[in-house]
């Protein structure tokens, strides 16, 4: 039997310099893909799996993620008299009652590493999931960290959420090498954090979903600064599986990178299409459009 994961990083921390001048004073996480915002997405995959205990690494100008997930008394009480009641709803049903919210301050943004790292004091001992809310990941069902703890259910250890990317894109992603691939599931050889498209030991890329050992930390203290001048989680990772049993694990689903921009206007698209209220209009304007630029 192995621990359960009841805990989920979110580092939010970052500075999102590809979306600037947006992310100037509001937080990445808070873009909205159609009308929620990334990190609430983020959330909801993570209560999906069974998560427990949301712990957010946050930065300066991140208030508004705190303020996300709070009770907003005088917003429900104003619905509540306007009658309001499916907005009320919405705002009052962001997180399931029993979910607690813990927010850590990153103080200087070292990296995802030293991100993570700052977790320690709340995760302890457990093993626990880590999701970076700019990966939006669409599996139509369950959610992708329910099937990475599907998976770490059968077999323990850690494992890092993988994908196929285009050889030329491999300088983007921590690059895996695995043994004994099969039923999306591969032992990690090794990891190495943006190689050149020529020196990448394969083209599995790894997005932004982790279940890690507690161990992970003793591996964070002794990391440092690697690709970027940045503490990388990756090259802690390459340390945890010389010692522990890591799997890159293929997850069913499509991955936006929103924090991108390009990426994050195809999610856009694509949620907004599928969208119960939204999507049949939105097709519409799509094609008629299409016929204009046509
Ligand atoms: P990114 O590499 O996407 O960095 O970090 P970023 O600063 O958010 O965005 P760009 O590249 O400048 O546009 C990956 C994840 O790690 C978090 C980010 O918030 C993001 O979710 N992160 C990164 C931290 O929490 N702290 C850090 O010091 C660095």
């Amino acid at each position: 039997m192995h621990r359960p994961i009841r805990k989920a990083v979110f580092p939010v921390a970052g500075m999102g310099t590809r979306f600037l001048p947006a992310t100037k004073a509001s937080p990445k996480e808070m873009l909205p893909v159609v009308d929620k915002p990334l990190v609430q997405y983020a959330a909801e995959e993570a209560v999906k799996a069974g998560i427990e205990v949301l712990i957010f690494i946050t930065g300066r100008h991140k208030r508004p993620i705190p303020d996300h997930f709070d009770k907003a008394y005088e917003l429900e009480a104003e619905l509540e008299r306007r009658g309001k009641t499916k907005h009320l709803r919405e705002v009052r049903e962001i997180l399931p009652n029993g979910v607690k919210c813990i927010y850590i301050r990153q103080c200087e943004t070292l990296g995802l590493g030293h991100a993570v790292a700052c977790a320690q004091p709340v995760v302890g001992d457990e093993p626990f999931a880590v999701i970076l809310a700019d990966d939006l990941i669409d599996d139509g069902e369950q959610g992708c960290l329910a099937q990475m703890v599907e998976r770490y259910r059968r077999q323990g250890g850690s494992l890092l959420g993988v994908e196929r990317v285009p050889k030329e894109h491999t300088d983007r992603y921590g690059i895996v090498s695995v043994s004994d691939f099969r039923d999306r599931l591969g032992r990690l050889q090794g990891i190495v954090e943006k190689p050149a498209p020529e020196k990448a030991p394969s083209n599995l890329g790894v997005v932004g979903r982790y279940i890690l050992s507690a161990s992970i930390f003793e591996h964070l203290a002794n990391t440092r600064p690697g690709a970027g001048g940045e503490i990388q989680l990756t090259d802690a990772i390459e340390q945890l599986r010389r010692h522990e049993a890591v799997y890159a694990y293929e997850f069913a689903g499509r991955r936006y990178d929103c924090g991108d921009k390009l990426g994050y206007l195809q999610a856009n698209v694509d949620y907004a299409l599928k969208h119960p209220e939204l999507g049949a209009a939105f097709a519409e304007y799509l094609r008629l459009r299409g016929q204009r630029v046509a």
